[in-house]
């Protein structure tokens, strides 16, 4: 079990769309123009959110390789996929997916990519895309899975790579206290060592650099606003738990901190997304 349950993905994926730089979309979706059916394998698939943001971008045929860890993830992100595609069938062990005129194959593979960072190269994909993916992962296992995908000349995407540039609005005097509680436990071991949290886009983008891609980097920034209620408060509620269970800030700061934020009028949670393909 990954800890990243369904309802929480769903719940932040309007968000995630919304927040995607159309302009890495669309670097993504021109590299790729160049094949007839590109391999497209998409790091911590969960349900599917990355097919079903960028899918639409691409040409008729296209091949996605769905990796995650969590069999439960992938039960849903199959189940769901097909009840989302105009028309689906299963071919094997895969599901052949009619989506808005496009055939879209779409293979699932269970992986723990802590393993090997070189793993997603067994598919031979063109594109290795991730979203909400990397800060999960450590310094030393984003340098190696730069190196390793530059090595091979594959493209890398990793969208809404968190870069710690959050605002909440209005301000609250426990901000910063929590802010570097939360901080602190998102550097947590997510099982592939510490975690490089908002370091994640800038050590990938240098090892990328330094093995000879060129790398496109832009803001994908959350936006919420009295529209996205349902995720503010999930958002304060899980900062604050995480705040709590790393320990530092005043119990009382805590909950008039939680109950502050779950009303908040907006708050921008900063993200990066990144492109990087073979040559300078
Ligand atoms: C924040 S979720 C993002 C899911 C999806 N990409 C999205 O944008 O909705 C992180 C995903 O990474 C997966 N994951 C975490 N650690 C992993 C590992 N070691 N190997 C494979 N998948 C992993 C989780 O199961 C989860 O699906």
């Amino acid at each position: 079990m990954s800890g990243f349950s369904p309802d929480w993905l769903a719940l932040r994926e309007d968000a995630d769309r919304r927040a995607r730089s159309a302009a890495i979309d669309a670097a993504v979706a021109a590299a790729l123009a160049a094949f007839p059916e590109p391999r497209i394998c998409d790091l911590g698939a969960g349900t599917g959110a990355s097919l079903r943001a960028l899918a639409p971008l691409l040409g008729p045929r296209q091949h996605w390789v769905l990796v995650d860890h969590d069999p439960a993830l992938a039960a849903a992100a199959r189940r769901v996929l097909a009840a989302q595609a105009d028309a689906a069938r299963p071919d094997g062990a895969d599901l052949v997916l009619d989506w808005g005129g496009r055939e879209l194959r779409v293979s699932f593979a269970a992986a723990d990519l802590a393993a090997d960072p070189a793993a997603p190269l067994a598919f031979a994909p063109h594109l290795v895309t991730a979203s909400a993916f990397f800060d999960l992962a450590s310094a030393r296992w984003c340098r190696a899975f730069a190196g390793a995908m530059a090595g091979a000349s594959v493209m890398v995407h990793a969208a809404l790579t968190c870069d710690g540039c959050d605002a909440w609005s209005p301000p609250h005097p426990a901000d910063a206290a929590v802010h570097g509680a939360f901080r602190a436990h998102q550097a947590r071991d997510k099982g592939f060592g510490p975690a490089a949290g908002p370091a994640a886009a800038t050590i990938l983008a240098e090892a990328l650099t330094a093995a000879g891609h060129a790398v496109m980097i832009d803001e994908s920034p959350w936006r919420l606003d009295a529209g996205d209620r349902a995720l503010i408060a999930a958002l304060a509620e899980g900062t604050a738990n995480a705040a709590r269970e790393h320990g530092g800030v005043p119990p009382d700061d805590l909950a008039s901190w939680e109950a502050a934020r779950r009303q908040a009028a907006s708050c921008r949670i900063g993200h990066v997304d990144l492109f990087a393909r073979p040559g300078r």
